[in-house]
């Protein structure tokens, strides 16, 4: 049994640790398309081609079921999988639905019609290319009223993170948050929309100030990742043991996971 989990480079290594907390048991193909990130600044179509030929080699590696742990493939290429090419036997899930029914208190699945909600004032951080699909909108319009979304692209983060130089990464990110204030001075709630970001939470953090109440993804969808494996444990797939595959040089990718995980993490060729 393997659950693959996706992501266009690093940045879903913090979903991957978080569902590795929560499933200590579960074998983990993760793949990385570094040598395409970022896939912030491509165009839909481009996402949805890589997309899918990575989730094949996921598929190839024992998986049934793969995590799209990567905003930007969740907004410009899932819905399209999932209407015309995930094949009936596997499945493919994105990361937006958990963020939003944690931000909306809504339990897994709660489909009832949207209601208001406590946060009024939402700041989104996210790739150029998640901000302009506006995903996050329309999934927050089904299950929430009255919430007023401003979306920061967060140009630079992701090259800086892949390319190691964190006190670029901080830098651009206390001038997306400035950015972000001077449209919205005071969000109640922020959300990191990208799966690189968590590895700058506390830059985020501070830029924001303690009134904001910050959510990030890894934990919420490790959460809903149990979940739905207890509901569909036929889709644990029939890979047995973890691996860490990656389209760039492994050996530079695998420093850059051991620098960002803290612990020792191999990659292979993909
Ligand atoms: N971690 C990806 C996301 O959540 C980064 C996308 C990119 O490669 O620009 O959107």
């Amino acid at each position: 049994m393997a659950v693959g989990i996706f992501d266009s480079g690093l940045g879903g290594l913090t979903v991957l640790d978080a569902v590795t907390k929560r499933l200590p048991d579960m074998p983990i193909a993760y793949l990385g398309d570094s040598a395409h990130a970022p896939y912030g600044v491509r165009d839909a179509d481009d996402v949805y081609n890589l997309t899918c030929a990575s989730v094949e080699r996921l598929w190839a590696a024992g998986c049934d079921l793969v995590i799209l742990a990567c905003n930007t493939a969740s907004a410009a290429a899932l819905r399209r999988m999932q209407e015309a090419w995930v094949p009936q036997d596997k499945r493919v899930l994105g990361v937006f639905v958990p963020l939003i029914e944690a931000l909306t208190e809504r339990q897994w699945g709660d489909n009832s019609p949207p209601r208001e909600v406590a946060v009024k004032h939402v700041a989104l951080f996210a790739t150029p290319a998640t901000v302009a699909s506006r995903a996050f909108q329309r999934e927050l319009a089904f299950r929430a009223i009255g919430v007023d979304v401003e979306a920061q692209a967060c140009g630079g983060v992701v090259d800086a993170i892949e390319d190691g130089d964190l006190i670029l990464a901080e830098a651009l990110v206390r001038s997306h948050v400035e950015a972000l204030q001077r449209k919205m001075p005071t969000p109640e709630a922020a959300i990191l929309g990208c799966t690189h970001y968590p590895l700058m939470e506390e830059a985020f953090r501070a830029a924001l100030g303690p009134n904001v109440k910050v959510f990030s993804q890894a934990d919420l969808v490790a959460e809903s990742l149990a979940d739905y494996l207890q509901r569909h444990p036929d889709l644990r797939g029939s890979g047995d043991c973890s691996v860490f595959l990656t389209t760039g040089d492994p050996r530079r990718v695998s420093d850059k996971a051991t620098q960002f995980l803290r612990r020792q993490i191999a990659f292979d060729a993909a």
